[in-house]
């Protein structure tokens, strides 16, 4: 988040700079099942973002200490590969990554019922391939639909989403251009079917009505992408029958 005004991010049309409007998503894949050796697994494509999510467990949680007498605990581990940017990361977890891995098992212990597997852990291993802005919401929703794979019991979905400011106007679903220049970027996860919001952050400034319709592209968002998720698991269980 550069905030950078002065860099011009919307078109005289009112089109932003791969022409999207406002309150449009880059495109979406979903693919249930993609990694033989894993319980659960999805590989989601969003914009140029690659990432894929296994999910393995429940199992008992080592070491020991980890364990809760009353539920399970999700040990995700967010990763960015070394080739996911044209700058090579340096293998490895740094505070980037551990902070995303803490804000997304918090955000899925929002929806997996975790009482119903006290001591045991379930793990998360969510890989980055190709990064190009919003990957945090890319590695939840498709962590949500590899544990909805993985047969793990859960409340509701979960889809993570964010909209932003760039040139002072909000815009849905920020691209690389758009969060290294803009001015505010406000990820969210959210239940889709309750809307209840399983996490929030926000990077940079927007005033109340700004908030106010950023939540709401997000929301209608999160419905669009929830059918996705659906329709994906439905083409792996019901062989293709929506
Ligand atoms: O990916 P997300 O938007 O959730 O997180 P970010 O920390 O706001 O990073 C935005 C983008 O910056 C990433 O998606 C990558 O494209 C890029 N990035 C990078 O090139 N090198 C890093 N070490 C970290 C992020």
């Amino acid at each position: 988040m550069g905030g950078y005004g002065d860099v011009e991010l919307i078109a005289k049309d009112g089109k932003r700079l791969d022409g999207r409007l406002a309150d449009e998503l880059r495109p979406i894949t979903i693919e249930v099942g993609v990694l033989p050796a894993a319980r659960g697994s999805c590989r989601m494509t969003w914009g140029l973002n690659i990432a894929e999510v296994a999910v393995y467990g429940p199992m008992e949680a080592h070491p020991r200490k980890i364990q809760r007498p009353d539920r399970a605990v999700l040990d995700v581990r967010y990763n960015m590969a070394p080739f996911s940017t044209s700058d090579r990361i340096r293998p490895g977890f740094n505070r980037r990554s551990r902070e995303i891995s803490k804000v997304t098992a918090e955000a899925l212990e929002s929806i997996v019922m975790v009482e119903m597997f006290p001591r045991s852990k379930i793990r998360v291993e969510i890989e980055i391939l190709c990064a190009e802005a919003g990957t945090r919401c890319c590695g939840i929703t498709a962590a949500a639909v590899a544990l909805a794979d993985a047969g793990i019991p859960m409340k509701d979905m979960l889809v993570s989403v964010a909209a932003g400011k760039i040139n002072d106007v909000v815009v849905l679903d920020l691209d690389k251009a758009e969060d290294n220049y803009g001015q505010a970027d406000l990820p969210v996860g959210i239940m889709p079917n309750t809307e209840e919001i399983a996490f929030l952050q926000m990077d940079g400034d927007l005033s109340p009505e700004e908030f106010d319709l950023a939540m709401k592209y997000n929301m209608k968002a999160a419905k669009e992408i929830h059918k996705l998720q659906m329709s994906a698991l439905k083409s792996k269980y019901n062989g293709g029958v929506q």
